[in-house]
């Protein structure tokens, strides 16, 4: 949903369907703690039904708030810890694989001047979190990036790309969208093979950061490591890291 022009980037807000529930029943336990004397007649029930609305209302507010926050802000602090992890030196070809409204995609723009970001998405038509070419476009051009981003519709599990052509590959809470463990492992494997020589991967996830750690070790790449718990969105996350060697 938007109403008029956006003026700054936006991100967008993960599990918005949730949080509109979460909002949903903090305005119903409101209602229900507000009107409960006035329904119930016996004043002991009235009170325990009022106390019920008010901790419904209270802990769904806090809920939904803690859900805004992961995404407006812990989800850019993490982001700007990947970014600020890798060093770029601003020549690099950066893919960031499922994209979305390019969260890391102009992140890692920024931090280039002779390189280049690309972005690849499904870009479903009619995808329920309003993510679209038009609006990652959209962001890039917000953030004054819009010349170091080219954007590509495809899939990760078939990158259309050649052999051995980024230096950098990014993934935010994208890969565990594949529903498969077989399509997952194709995924890592694309990444794998259109990582340069000395290449370097960094995958947020919430899920199955395990599997990749596997997949990419198969695929032929050293230093794979996992952090440890993220907790700046409200489901927590961790950061797979990996290089292909130089020979
Ligand atoms: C939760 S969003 C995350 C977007 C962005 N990376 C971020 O961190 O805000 C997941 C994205 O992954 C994309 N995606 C899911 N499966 C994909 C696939 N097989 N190939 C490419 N993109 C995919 C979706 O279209 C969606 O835009």
């Amino acid at each position: 949903m938007s109403f008029g022009k956006n003026t700054r980037a936006d991100y967008g807000v993960d599990t918005a369907a949730a949080v509109l529930r979460f909002m949903v029943l903090a305005f119903v336990g409101m209602i229900f703690a507000l009107s409960a004397p006035f329904l119930v007649h016996e004043r002991e029930l009235a009170v325990h039904l009022a106390s019920l609305g008010r901790g419904l209302a209270i802990w769904c507010s806090i809920c939904a708030t803690v859900m805004v926050w992961g995404s407006r802000v812990g989800k850019l602090r993490l982001r700007d810890r990947v970014i600020a992890g890798l060093a770029l030196k601003g020549n690099e070809q950066v893919l960031d694989v499922g994209c979305g409204r390019g969260l890391l995609l102009v992140a890692a723009a920024k931090n280039l001047d002779r390189g280049k970001a690309i972005g690849i998405d499904l870009f479903a038509k009619g995808d329920p979190t309003g993510n679209s070419e038009a609006t990652t476009r959209e962001n890039a051009t917000l953030e004054g990036v819009d010349q170091r981003v080219e954007l590509v519709a495809g899939d990760a599990r078939k990158l259309p790309f050649p052999a051995k052509r980024f230096d950098v590959i990014v993934s935010s809470f994208a890969l565990h969208e594949v529903r498969d463990l077989a399509d997952r492992q194709k995924a890592i494997a694309e990444i794998a093979r259109v990582l340069k020589p000395g290449g370097r991967v960094r995958i947020v996830d919430t899920r199955h950061t395990d599997e990749y750690v596997t997949a990419l070790r198969e695929a032929g790449l050293v230093d794979v490591a996992r952090s440890g718990l993220s907790f700046a969105t409200i489901v927590p996350s961790r950061i797979v890291s990996a290089r292909r060697p130089l020979a």
